[in-house]
């Protein structure tokens, strides 16, 4: 079958993209579009011409895969294709549907008249892949919707529904009804701008969008400082704003051009590699190998969460916000009703904001109910586990699950650092058995680390995995280990963020590298809003398990025990690492300074000056070189599930790929031989794994693991 198929609605030409699953436009559609739009102009029985996806979608843009590869001689590049179709003296209108993203969305525009159908997804979201639509978007888009639409579309990525889309005049005509309905439209409308035999109306020629630009000098200056801080340490934000505002400087040819060399500087840089590593990493963490796509999965229509502490809530928010009734178990009555009220403190913040109605507040409040006994849950397709974080209390709870719960429901556990098998163990059904971890606040972060138990049944979890999605999170498949990935690797870097403290830095240095980096916060900001306390207490249940601290290991908690002796818990407290005012922003506090050189002096080290390029290595390696284990292990299934893990648990940015993609990019050579220096300076606890000298000295990459 042709990548473009053409069929006749009387003298009107219909042009198919046909390319699944997103009608990529890669070498054979562009191929097939040049070839049509060539011959269709000059066949005398064509009036007109409509282009349109077969399947799903309009269109999702390029090939992301063909970026770095070179197409065929004869294939030209989008860019000139529709710079021919634009000019075009016949009506070209595009019939919409699904998505019209990236490339798709500049096709649109290269059109004369676009119609649109419901629920359909316009924009051009090729900043969060490190690049900038390179085929006329940035050009065409402001003089079509306007200088500040287009901007802020192109700059954020973010794709607007066909309503918003009407709204800024990107679209022309909405229609209501199916794939058909919308190209019957297309062809009627097409029809008609035939037989009015006026020139078409080309984005490209129109200037009534510029406009607002050429009265407001500042507006490109004053939109690069609104966007600083979410596009630090980039290059296609601000590209991206270069092109706009050639747009608004440069005829169309030599904006198109502009646009064109903006664009071949970014498609090949690290920071655009990163994005679409990030990309398909995304999409592979969905395929487990030995959990094939058709395991049957079991049907969740609705929910069961044991307390309502700070993540029980969150997670009953996530269910309460995908539409699944959620029933909420705590013992007491008081702490049920407190959960229940924080949630409704929760939602009603939102609604404040403006950012929910109250009218769907109250739709999801009405989804979540509470309980103090356990048999509630009878009926319920799956539970979720939130706990104490105590294996007693865990275990006594399964079992009690087990004899109240239907056969079939799935028993999840929210625990962050407990054995999933030994919580099984309690039940008569450890295949129905799963951790669930939500990252908090559970109802904002994306990730879900789904652990799979040594006896968890497939059926399980394919069906968690589906859940995740449903919910609108990013599930990750784990194994079971103390910290299962993230948290395990999160260790490794607190750790030497507290050790560099006691050597010569100070928290707020090690949190300016780290945000420099570009993760939205550092170590030590981010212990400050997770609460101290948390670390503090764990600390002192191991130092009480192991009869004190082990004389061969480094402490790492000597300050951070003395910060939390003083009721310094973090921004709950207004104190932590930092002080805070009456706000969230943290401010150096000169008595946190004088315990740190205090602690330096008693623990013997002469304080020294700590580069940035060491706080990076040293917060950073050993958590890749973790990673390289956790991997080796098996407990991650690829490298690259990492790195999800790390975008979007803990917001490790996307422009550098996660740590084990960005780890690549430092070369595992460089990386193993500055761990050896480590463990010669430090202690052993710096060893580089086996996989990663192996990589190393095969001169591979985690990407080849
Ligand atoms: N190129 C190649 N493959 C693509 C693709 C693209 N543009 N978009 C999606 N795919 C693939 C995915 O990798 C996935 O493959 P898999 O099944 O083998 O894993 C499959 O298509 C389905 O994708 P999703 O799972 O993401 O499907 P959804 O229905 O959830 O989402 C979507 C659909 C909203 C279109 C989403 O896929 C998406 O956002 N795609 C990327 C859109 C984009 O960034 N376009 C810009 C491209 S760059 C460009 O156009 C440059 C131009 O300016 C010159
Ligand atoms: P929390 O202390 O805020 O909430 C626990 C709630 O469980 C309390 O409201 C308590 O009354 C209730 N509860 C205790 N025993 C119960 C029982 N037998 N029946 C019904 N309710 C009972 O604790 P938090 O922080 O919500 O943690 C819960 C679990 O989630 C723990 O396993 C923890 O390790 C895990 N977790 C915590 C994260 C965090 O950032 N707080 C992040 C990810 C996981």
């Amino acid at each position: 079958m042709s990548a473009v198929i053409e069929e006749r609605r009387g003298r009107i030409a219909l042009l198919k993209l046909n390319n699944p699953p997103v009608n990529g436009l890669g070498w054979p559609v562009r191929e097939g579009l040049d070839a049509a739009i060539d011959r269709l102009g000059k066949d005398a029985d064509v009036d007109a011409i409509v282009v349109t996806g077969d399947g799903r979608m309009f269109c999702a843009g390029a090939d992301i895969r063909e970026f770095g590869t070179t197409p065929p001689e004869h294939v030209r590049g989008l860019g000139k294709i529709l710079t021919d179709l634009e000019a075009m003296e016949k009506p070209v209108v595009a019939a919409i549907h699904g998505v019209a993203a990236g490339g798709g969305l500049e096709l649109a525009l290269g059109c004369h008249h676009r119609v649109c159908g419901p629920k359909t997804k316009l924009g051009l979201p090729e900043v969060s892949l490190g690049i900038l639509p390179g085929a006329g978007g940035t050009q065409r888009l402001p003089r079509v919707a306007g200088v500040a639409k287009a901007l802020e579309m192109i700059v954020s990525g973010r794709l607007v529904s066909e309503k918003e889309a009407f709204k800024a005049g990107i679209v022309d005509e909405l229609v209501d009804g199916d794939v058909d309905a919308v190209i019957d439209a297309a062809v009627a409308a097409a029809e008609k701008l035939a037989a009015a035999g006026v020139p078409p109306r080309r984005s490209g020629e129109r200037s009534d969008g510029l406009k607002e630009a050429q009265g407001n000098p500042s507006l490109f200056d004053d939109f690069r400082k609104s966007m600083a801080k979410r596009a630090r340490g980039m290059n296609a934000p601000y590209a991206c704003v270069r092109c706009v505002e050639a747009a608004t400087t440069m005829a169309l040819a030599d904006g198109l051009q502009y646009e064109r060399d903006e664009f071949v500087k970014l498609v090949d840089a690290i920071e655009a590699k990163s994005m679409r590593h990030a990309f398909f990493a995304e999409r592979e963490v969905a395929k487990i190998p030995d959990v094939p796509a058709d395991t049957p999965t079991r049907p969740i229509q609705n929910a069961g969460v044991i307390g309502c502490g700070t993540m029980g809530g969150g997670i009953a928010m996530v269910f309460a916000n995908a539409g699944l009734p959620v029933t909420v178990i705590e013992s007491e009555q008081s702490a049920l009703d407190a959960g229940l009220e924080k949630i409704a403190n929760n939602y009603a913040a939102t609604v404040s904001k403006g950012r929910l109605s109250q009218e769907e507040m109250d739709r999801r409040m009405g989804l979540i109910t509470g309980a103090t006994d356990l048999t509630e849950l009878a009926a319920t397709d799956i539970v979720v586990e939130a706990v104490f974080e105590n294996m007693d209390v865990k275990k006594e709870l399964f079992a009690r699950l087990d004899k109240v719960c239907k056969p079939g429901v799935i028993l999840a556990t929210n625990t962050s650092t407990l054995d999933v098998d030994e919580i099984a163990s309690a039940t008569s059904r450890p295949q129905d058995v799963i951790g669930t971890h939500f990252f908090s606040p559970a109802n904002v972060m994306r990730l879900m680390e789904n652990v799979r138990g040594e006896k968890t049944a497939d059926e399980v979890i394919a069906t968690v995995m589906k859940l995740s999605k449903t919910l609108g999170k990013v599930g990750v498949l784990v194994g079971v280990c103390h910290g299962f990935v993230g948290n395990r690797m999160l260790h490794q870097y607190l750790r030497e963020a507290m050790f560099l403290v006691e050597e010569g830095a100070l928290p707020q240095d090690i949190d300016r590298v780290i945000y420099d980096f570009g993760l939205p916060m550092g170590p030590f900001a981010m212990c400050d809003l997770a609460g101290n306390d948390v670390g503090w207490r764990v600390r002192q249940e191991q130092i009480k398990a192991q009869g004190g601290t082990p004389s061969n290991a480094r402490y790492s908690g000597t300050i951070a025990d003395k910060i939390c002796d003083l009721g310094r818990f973090g921004q709950k407290t207004g104190k932590g690492w930092f002080k805070y005012g009456d706000g969230r922003t943290p401010t150096p506090d000169p008595d946190v300074e004088a315990i740190i050189l205090e602690t330096s002096k008693e623990l013997g080290f002469a304080r020294r000056e700590i580069s940035d390029e060491e706080i990076l290595q040293r917060c950073l390696y050993p958590l890749v070189n973790e990673g390289a284990k956790i991997l080796d292990e098996g407990i991650a299934l690829r490298a690259s599930d990492i790195d999800v893990v790390w975008m979007h648990g803990y917001g490790f940015p996307r422009f550098r790929g996660g740590p084990m993609f960005w780890a690549d990019t430092i070369g595992l050579q460089t990386i193993a031989e500055t761990m050896q220096r480590f463990e010669k300076e430090q202690g052993p606890w710096m060893a580089p794994s086996p996989l990663l000298l192996k990589l190393a000295a095969d001169g591979k990459g985690f990407g080849d693991a």
